[in-house]
């Protein structure tokens, strides 16, 4: 059976790979960001996964407003780089796994989550920065990623955005339908966006440090309680996109403490017949402001 064996959770911004593509990673500005990386960069290479199933948000690259997905899958057989203004990214394309993408559809469908199906489309830098930051520069074209990504896309860019409630039932429900896969693959799961940042308006290069490194704390220990927070509350403490850090929620449910066993049981501790999943296993965090105009946060949770 297919299983999860880690989630990591990562910010996505642009200039980090701006900053990676143009060899300024040992300029003193980005050193202590890049120096935050170097041990995920080493577990990458230790513990290279089969599948990457990784959770980001199209920042109106792939989508305009025409037509606006809540949670959208990925199932085609590859993903180029987006163009985002100053052309693609040179990095290689994205190559996708098909069958595993498919009968993840089917299972959280059938579980009652509505996802649109993506059979086309290019992918911007809320996918490729965190590839780049956890598995180092790529040559654009005989380079390759370390193995197959499954996108799903996640709206919180244009109101009505997804609760952080919905996005962790849903993140369960995806780790359900990858251990009911019958193929053997290690299946990692990456939630992307955040931390505090608030790219326009008035509070614009708004941090909140104190929020951020609470919101780790509980993503670790106590993430039911946590996705139960209003999405108002991220945008006033966090920023205006700091709503993407739902989308942490969504990886973080789906690892087996919170997947395995009933809803409630997620807050409880392991449940006395062990049919729950233990509690992952911290192996890496990291926090640092600034990149850009943003804060970054970082962590790697390994299921026991
Ligand atoms: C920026 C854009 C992002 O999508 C993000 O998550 C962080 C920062 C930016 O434009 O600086
Ligand atoms: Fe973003």
């Amino acid at each position: 059976m297919a299983r999860i064996t880690a989630s990591v959770y990562t910010s996505h911004v642009p200039a980090i790979g701006a900053a990676m593509d143009l060899g300024k990673t040992r300029e003193p500005y980005w050193q202590p960001l890049f120096a935050g990386y170097d041990f995920s960069r080493q577990w990458m290479k230790e513990h290279s996964p089969d599948v990457i199933f990784l959770v980001y948000n199209d920042h109106a690259t792939a989508f305009s407003l025409d037509c606006i997905p809540t949670f959208a899958i990925g199932t085609a057989a590859e993903y180029l780089p987006a163009d985002e203004g100053w052309g693609p990214r040179p990095v290689p394309k994205v190559q996708g796994h098909p069958e595993l993408a498919a009968h993840i559809a089917h299972s959280v469908i059938q579980q009652d989550f509505d996802l649109t199906i993506i059979n086309k489309m290019d992918v911007d830098h809320g996918l490729t920065v965190p590839l780049s930051l956890l598995c180092g520069e790529q040559d654009p074209v005989h380079g390759a990623w370390p193995c197959p990504v499954i996108p799903l896309a996640v709206n919180v860019l244009q109101y009505p955005v997804p609760s952080g409630q919905r996005c962790f039932k849903l993140g369960r429900a995806i780790g359900r339908a990858v251990e009911s896969y019958d193929q053997d693959l290690k299946v990692q799961i990456w939630g992307t966006g955040g931390m505090s940042h608030q790219l326009q308006g008035a509070r614009a290069g708004l941090i909140n440090k104190e929020w951020d490194n609470r919101f780790l704390d509980r993503l670790i220990a106590d993430p039911e309680n946590l996705a139960r927070m209003p999405h108002i509350d991220y945008v006033r403490e966090a920023g205006s996109e700091g709503i993407e850090l739902v989308m942490w929620l969504i990886a973080r449910g789906a690892m087996s403490d919170c997947s395995r066993g009933a809803m409630s049981d997620c807050a409880r501790g392991a449940m006395s017949d062990g049919s729950r999943g233990a509690m992952p296993k911290l192996v890496h965090r990291f926090y640092h402001v600034p990149a850009s105009n943003t804060a970054v946060g970082h962590l790697i949770l390994e299921n026991p």
